[in-house]
């Protein structure tokens, strides 16, 4: 049966983990894996959800199914933390949600979705986006092609490229996949004035926007992250939104994400929660309980609730704060535009101007380690090496 089963080749991601680790090079920095690291390289748990889950041990009393559709107070609670609680399109009722396997269940389950709303339609996504869109995306079944988004000589977004790409290519009723804040893998996100063009662009073109939001607080504040989305759902008539708790709870292998569908009615909102409801059925069942009941407990206690805001805030504010220090050690001559990019991008990433080459140098003769793409996680550094990553950077280039 197995004999014509080739393995597949590793995850460029896995091959950069499995290089850092075998290195034993006391100064080796990892900039590899999307997780944040607090200063001394640790991905701990946060005190808002061991208290929560301390909670959720005394108090829980069945570990029976949760449903197709997952836990709905959770999905009441994630929602109102995105759109606010007055959002118009909650109070009317206007919002099918289930929750998912994180923010990839949530990813797949909406181009199921698609698939079953718009089978023709093309998903475009940016170039470049997080490499897992591609499969989560295709393997549903859609299209997929891409626009221009990252200029890897200015190092910041070709905001004139992307609209006016999608104008020429794109037809009515595609669906553009949009990074609500923090893009994977280059930091560079849209300002409050692209996305206030881009709302219309998509309204008035019928194209369906499709937004992946899975560092929400993570960049510059809860308000600051969620105005793209917010903006896009007061102007086009419908929505997907595809969010994860792995990074801003950092319950990453808790696996905890949501789907939602902003609708034109209550009535369509039912169906698409139905839909939801029968595709995550086939494909995995039910979601896992354990994330979404750690949230739900965090966002609805006044006094967790602050204790987690605090801890997103600290975890949002290193990293500025790093980025600020690699900036300042960067703006040396011929690092002046990668350390202006790296001050104004958001969140984990930057995609810097390095190439594969540039990135094994790195690694053989710094012991830094990065994507070969040139991303780097800025919460891999800490203030104490960031004047050797930036000496290292400006050396190979
Ligand atoms: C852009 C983007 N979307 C979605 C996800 C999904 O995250 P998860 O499935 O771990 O919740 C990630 C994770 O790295 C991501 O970078």
């Amino acid at each position: 049966m197995f004999e014509s089963v080739a393995a597949r080749p590793n995850d460029p991601i896995m091959v950069v983990m499995e290089q850092c680790k075998a290195d034993t090079r006391p100064e080796k920095i990892d900039l590899g894996v999307g997780v944040y690291k607090d200063a001394s390289g640790n991905t701990a748990i946060l005190k808002s959800v061991k208290m929560a889950e301390q909670m959720w041990g005394r108090e829980e009393t069945t570990k029976t199914y949760v449903g197709t559709i997952g836990n709905q107070d959770y999905c009441q609670d994630m929602l109102e933390l995105m759109l606010g609680k007055d959002s118009a399109v909650l109070t009317e009722g206007r919002v099918g949600a289930a929750q998912t396997a994180g923010g990839s269940g949530a990813l797949r389950l909406g181009a199921e979705v698609l698939k079953v709303a718009a089978p023709d339609a093309t998903v475009w996504a940016s170039t470049p986006t997080w490499a897992n869109h591609i499969p989560l995306i295709t393997d549903a079944g859609m299209r997929m092609d891409s626009y221009p988004y990252y200029n890897r000589e200015t190092l910041g977004v070709d905001f004139e490229d992307m609209l006016s790409h999608l104008d020429t290519h794109a037809k009515r009723g595609d669906i553009v996949l949009l990074h609500g804040c923090c893009h994977n893998p280059t930091g560079a996100d849209l300002s409050p004035a692209q996305w206030d063009r881009l709302a219309p662009f998509m309204a008035e073109r019928g194209l369906f926007p499709f937004i992946d939001l899975a560092y929400f607080g993570l960049g510059r504040g809860m308000d600051e992250d969620t105005y793209g989305l917010r903006k896009v759902i007061e102007t086009c008539p419908e929505v997907l939104l595809a969010a994860s708790c792995s990074k801003n709870f950092a319950l990453y292998r808790e696996r905890t994400g949501l789907i939602a569908a902003i609708t034109q009615t209550a009535d369509k909102a039912a169906a698409l929660k139905s839909q939801f409801g029968a595709i995550q059925r086939k494909l995995i069942s039910m979601p896992p309980d354990h994330g979404a009941a750690i949230v739900t407990r965090i966002l609805r206690d006044e006094s967790l609730r602050n204790i987690w805001v605090g801890e997103l805030d600290e975890m949002r504010e290193r990293m500025l704060g790093l980025r600020q220090l690699l900036s300042d050690a960067m703006n040396v001559q011929g690092g002046e535009a990668m350390a202006a990019a790296i001050k104004n991008q958001n969140g984990m990433f930057s995609t810097l101007p390095l190439s594969p080459d540039h990135a094994a140098r790195l690694r053989e003769e710094h012991a830094v380690y990065l994507m070969p793409s040139g991303r780097i996680n800025i919460a891999g550094a800490n203030t104490s090496n960031i004047p050797r990553l930036a000496e290292a950077i400006l050396a190979v280039l």
